[in-house]
């Protein structure tokens, strides 16, 4: 969490800060801040801070701003020290000679800062951060490059660090180990980042920066070198294919709405990718991986929120359609609790950022164990996507509002195709079920539109329910992990209490919560276990609870039994959570909207968790 920035070029480095920052905002915005240096002279710092989002930094930086060439920029999630502008980001040394903005955590931070008092050093902040910097110019003796090798070796823990001294006017420079920095490259002009969202306004040009690296930034010139042995490594430069306008809001006003409404587009755009002449293709696996995978013994999937709701829908697809014996995992859980993974088995970590630290450890874990590693990741050259030893993109484009909407839709089609793809590989699934499955699978983007129009309808119920204080969400089989995703993202943007529960666990204890004023929401399209969920509907019924259903067109039952349903139309069952979860997303949206929540950076939250 936390987002950093730095740019050494010839335009003004103020505008380029701020515009970076606000592209990383998604990823914490307790605080903000930038510090900068004129690179032809060697001044102090001129350096802007505020606590709260960067809306407070901006509105303090309107008038008589200088002209500088060099600057480092953070927006903060905080872990160590409150949210204050006392411990906003950038930090300095002990003489005022370092500037630094960092992302991660630096662990052993409480015995440097010992260590640094006893020999007179001062501290401003309550963070870990405040410590790197002045350890850092604690080593610093003319040679910048030198000084965070030797700072950086003494700590612990994880991090990024963009690092500039006002002595050195004319480098930039940064590192990493285990959270992301990408460098943006232009002409006469050099760029880090968190992340290449920050970078799209001025280059498709990158290079990932790979953990112990440390890269130097000139005007003209990008030198990579090992943090350990300081040896020079030559690094390939990549272009991206994301644009500056998918991170826009495109006229919606926020950008979790305009996610939403782009998931049918996302949906076909994958289906055109993924689908050829009525087979399925993934670009980035070879044949010798697809064999491997689809003669694992074992799969298991693992993942955090809503990734991890997808993941629970794929492990009901991996069961059904490949008849591999599919556990799924929470990473929290998974890295700690010593998995019995066997050679042979395969490991799938499912993740928008590609940077959850705990996805990230389980990943090294199932690869330190053996395990064939693939990750479904949204961004492109993300660190889980590199690590990983074979990769899907799920090509959703940038996500930006915090509560994912369009990349849990991608990971559902995108692991349903692979499941698809595996079945045949192990003759699970014939070429005449296969046409069934592509044909209904091809109209989920028309569905999906057909879903969408009954906003209106939604934004009428969220009206008439926005004050309640509780939700219950219930569903079977494979929405039950619907249920479970309506209730996350009703909770995470509202703040509203939601829970998410298995239908028929109700009548082992949820059940006791219904009466006339709780509101539950029915995952009831039709499926296999269709009728246990009329069953639960009516005594949900039977003790006057208000019902909302998501539920197959025309179903008369359901209508009959619920207060309000929307509609999705007929799929096959395992397609059906692409369809169902699109009602609660919107649902969340207009009941957050009405009781004026921050849709897009609702309390407490990042968008990507780089810290455990
Ligand atoms: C909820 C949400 C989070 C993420 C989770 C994993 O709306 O977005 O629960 O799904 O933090 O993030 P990734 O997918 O980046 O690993």
């Amino acid at each position: 969490m936390c987002g950093i920035i730095g740019y050494i070029g010839r335009r003004d480095a103020i505008p380029v800060l701020i515009k970076g920052l606000e592209h990383l905002e998604y990823r914490g915005y307790d605080s903000a801040g930038i510090a900068c240096l004129n690179s032809s002279t060697s001044s102090n710092f001129f350096i802007a801070k505020e606590k709260g989002k960067l809306s407070e930094l901006k509105s303090q930086l309107t008038k008589n701003l200088p002209h500088m060439h060099v600057g480092i920029g953070h927006t903060r999630w905080a872990t160590h020290g409150e949210p204050s502008k006392l411990n906003a980001h950038p930090h300095l040394g002990e003489k005022g000679r370092i500037a630094l903005v960092h992302n991660g955590i630096v662990e052993n931070y409480a015995e440097l800062k010992d260590e640094l008092k006893r020999k007179g050093h001062h501290f401003k902040s309550k963070t870990d951060t405040e410590v790197a910097a002045h350890l850092i110019e604690y080593y610093y003796h003319g040679d910048l490059r030198e000084a965070i090798r030797k700072a950086v070796r003494r700590m612990r823990g994880f991090f990024a660090f963009v690092v500039i001294s006002r002595d050195e006017p004319n480098r930039l420079f940064a590192c990493k180990r285990s959270n992301p920095l990408v460098i943006g490259v232009s002409a006469h002009e050099h760029f880090v980042a968190s992340d290449i969202s920050a970078l799209l306004p001025y280059t498709k040009k990158v290079i990932y920066l790979e953990d112990d690296e440390l890269v130097e930034l000139q005007e003209n010139t990008v030198t990579i070198t090992q943090l350990g042995n300081g040896r020079r490594i030559q690094k390939k430069v990549s272009e991206v294919n994301w644009n500056v306008d998918q991170a826009q809001k495109g006229g919606f006003k926020h950008f979790m709405l305009k996610e939403i409404h782009e998931q049918p587009r996302v949906l076909a755009e994958t289906l055109k990718k993924r689908i050829v002449d009525h087979d399925i293709e993934f670009d980035t696996l070879d044949s010798k991986i697809e064999r491997s995978l689809a003669n694992a013994k074992k799969v298991f999937i693992v993942s955090c929120g809503t990734a991890y709701h997808a993941g629970m829908v794929a492990r009901y697809m991996f069961e059904e359609y490949v008849r591999i014996p599919t556990e799924v995992h929470v990473s929290s859980e998974f890295r700690y609790a010593d998995p019995i993974i066997d050679k042979g088995d395969i490991v799938v970590l499912i993740t928008q950022s590609g940077e959850t630290a705990d996805t990230l450890a389980a990943l090294r874990e199932a690869k330190q164990k053996g395990a064939l590693t693939l990750a479904i990741v949204n961004v492109v050259g993300s660190t889980i996507a590199r690590e990983a030893d074979a990769v899907i993109y799920t090509h959703a484009g940038p996500e930006i509002g915090v509560a994912s909407t369009k990349a849990y839709l991608a990971q559902l089609v995108t692991v349903a195709l692979f499941v698809i793809k595996l079945g045949l590989l192990r003759k699970k699934i014939s070429r005449s079920v296969l046409s069934k499955l592509i044909d209904a699978v091809e109209k989920l983007p028309y569905q999906l539109s057909e879903v969408l129009k009954q906003e209106p309808d939604i934004r009428r119920a969220a009206r008439k329910f926005f004050r309640k204080k509780n939700f219950l969400y219930l569903g079977r089989g494979y929405n039950f992990p619907t249920a479970l995703e309506g209730a996350l993202k009703l909770k995470e943007i509202t703040y509203a209490h939601a829970h998410g529960y298995a239908a028929g666990e109700m009548k082992h204890g949820p059940i006791a919560l219904i009466d006339s004023e709780q509101l539950v929401v029915c995952l009831a399209p039709h499926s296999k276990t269709y009728e246990k969920m009329i069953s639960n509907i009516e005594e949900i019924h039977a003790r006057r609870g208000i019902i909302i259903s998501i539920a197959t067109s025309k179903d008369q039952t359901v209508s009959r039994l619920s207060r309000l349903v929307f509609w999705i139309p007929k799929t096959l069952e395992l397609f059906s959570p692409i369809l169902t979860v699109v009602p609660l997303q919107l649902f969340a949206y207009y009941v957050a909207i009405l009781n004026s929540r921050d849709v897009d950076q609702p309390r407490n939250l990042a968008k990507s968790v780089t810290v455990e």
